[in-house]
């Protein structure tokens, strides 16, 4: 089986779809290969795409907050990407063609880091992880506040997209994204794995 970093130069050259043509370089993923625990968000934006790592603008730096003080580690220890690894011009969402196509390089990630625990960040990445079971037709406000047993014995747990609770100003949305983080904690703590 290829490694992490053999599937990531792969993915480094995709022309699966028509954000190949658009993007400075793919957003692969960043992390521990071996991490429990594993952050999808939806797709990369302009600072994103610029550097080449998921979550390094203002969402990034909220998620980063979030994880420091509900987690107690630093990104390192986890592994972050997203559902679709080019950023969509001018930041429009993901059409379901492009989520397709990239799903196979997701796929791959979640076979070889095989994470106990997978947070969700927002509608898009939740949908796409819980697709084919009843709760894919929920939106992620119903369906956050809650983990769900997930394929082979892991535990998904929905929550905001911090580019949302940044658009809402914090508040009651940033303390159910807190909730939902020490939820994963508590889904990792019982796996027997720490984060
Ligand atoms: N939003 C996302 O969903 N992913 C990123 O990497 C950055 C912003």
């Amino acid at each position: 089986m290829a490694t992490l970093a053999e599937i990531a130069a792969q993915a480094a050259g995709c022309t699966r779809c028509d954000l190949a043509s658009t993007r400075t370089q793919v957003v692969f993923g960043v992390g521990d290969p071996k991490a429990s625990l594993m952050i999808v968000g939806e797709a990369p934006g302009k600072d994103e795409d610029e550097r080449g790592e998921p979550f390094v603008g203002r969402s990034g730096r909220l998620l980063d907050q979030v994880i420091q003080e509900e987690l107690g580690i630093t990104r390192a220890r986890l592994y972050i990407t997203n559902v679709v690894k080019s950023r969509p011009p001018g930041n429009r969402d993901p059409l379901p063609n492009e989520i397709a196509a990239c799903n196979p390089w997701l796929e791959a990630q979640l076979e070889l880091i095989a994470p106990k625990v997978v947070i969700t960040l927002g509608n898009f990445a939740t949908k796409v992880l819980l697709f084919g079971t009843p709760a894919a037709k929920q939106g992620i406000t119903k369906l956050r506040g809650q983990s769900y047993p997930w394929r082979n014995g892991s535990v998904l747990v929905p929550t905001f997209h911090p580019a949302a609770v940044l658009r809402s100003g914090g508040g009651q949305p940033l303390a159910q994204m807190r909730a939902d983080f020490i939820r994963a904690k508590q889904a990792l703590a019982a796996a027997g794995a720490a984060p």
